[in-house]
């Protein structure tokens, strides 16, 4: 596992594939992410405008690599929607053919509902069924397991709430939009991140999301006691996701501490003076003194399979 060091807890820009290969086999807990979904969309350095075979041919690779380096048991959530409505693709059943194909068991599927139909113009032929449209008011996120149901873990690393558990196994998940776009076309919620963390893995497990865009996975799973590994082949989505870590390394302990001891405190007294002027590698290499975790962080302990 120490092969991994250099990955944790880290904003890594560049192709995800080169990446991705340099990670050990059996690593990681959970993959989390939401891909270009080849819509044309205008994202800093990615043609998001290929033939479709050669897109289908290049996801695929992608998967090949998540299952080699999911730990036994290792899940992976992959948000998708549908695309266009005129140009109708059912890609979320390309991917979980491919993904069942390459040998990972299908596990369930979630529906993020997004509630979009306010801003819908597309009718198709308004009130006759001549040729009416469907607007696509949910995405899907998929969910694959490696070679076995069952993740191991300390039992006392499960940190789900009973009222968590409840909510989250209705598969039917009610989160809006992100409206935070965080200068990214794309970016997805973190409600939608935490409720995939909390639900699948144990605090200390790590989290990959090789499409990371302005990390919003890296975010959720450091404010929850997890480890991350971020890639994007964008620079400037990467420098993003870098000051938004910064900016929650800072903010996610002020409620938790303000919370728990019951005491105001002036968020100027919880930031160091330097404070937003460091990045967030930066500041980590700096030691710079943080607001205290009433909850300490434990080390990663690997929970790597014997027999995958
Ligand atoms: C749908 S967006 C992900 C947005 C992300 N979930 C967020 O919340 O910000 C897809 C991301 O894939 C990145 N990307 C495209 N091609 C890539 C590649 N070959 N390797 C790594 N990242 C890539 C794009 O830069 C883009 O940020």
């Amino acid at each position: 596992m120490q092969e991994l060091e250099g990955f944790t807890d880290r904003i890594i820009c560049g192709d995800c594939l080169e990446v991705m290969k340099a990670i050990p086999d059996n690593s990681i807990h959970l993959v989390v992410t939401s891909p270009p979904y080849n819509l044309g969309i205008s994202y800093e350095n990615h043609n998001d405008n290929l033939v479709y075979g050669d897109y289908l041919s290049w996801m695929k690779e992608v998967w090949v690599e998540v299952k080699r380096i999911l730990v036994k048991g290792g899940r992976f959530a992959l948000n998708i929607a549908p695309t266009s409505i005129k140009d109708f693709r059912p890609i979320h059943h390309d991917f979980s053919n491919q993904l069942r194909d390459i040998g990972l068991i299908m596990r369930t599927e979630i529906i993020w509902y997004k509630q979009t139909m306010r801003r819908r113009t597309a009718w198709g032929s308004w009130k006759s069924p001549a040729n009416p449209h469907i607007v696509p008011s949910w995405e899907y996120v998929l969910v694959f397991f490696k070679d076995s149901w069952a993740l191991d873990g300390d039992p006392k690393d499960a940190d789900i709430t009973a009222d968590e558990f409840m909510r989250f196994s209705d598969g039917f998940w009610y989160i809006p939009p992100e409206s935070q776009r965080h200068g990214h076309p794309t970016p997805f919620p973190e409600e939608l991140v935490y409720r995939l963390i909390k639900f699948y893995t144990y605090k200390g497990n790590i989290v990959l999301d090789m499409f990371g865009g302005t990390g919003t996975v890296a975010t959720v799973a450091q404010k929850t006691g997890r480890h991350f590994i971020h890639i994007d082949i964008s620079p400037k989505y990467c420098k993003i996701a870098e000051q938004r870590l910064q900016i929650a390394h800072m903010l996610q302990e002020f409620p938790l501490s303000t919370g728990k001891v019951g005491k105001k405190v002036k968020v100027s007294e919880l930031f160091p003076a330097e404070a937003g002027r460091l990045t967030y590698s930066q500041a980590k290499a700096k030691k710079t003194p943080q607001v205290q975790l009433l909850e300490s962080k434990e080390d990663y302990k690997s929970l790597e399979a014997t027999d995958a």
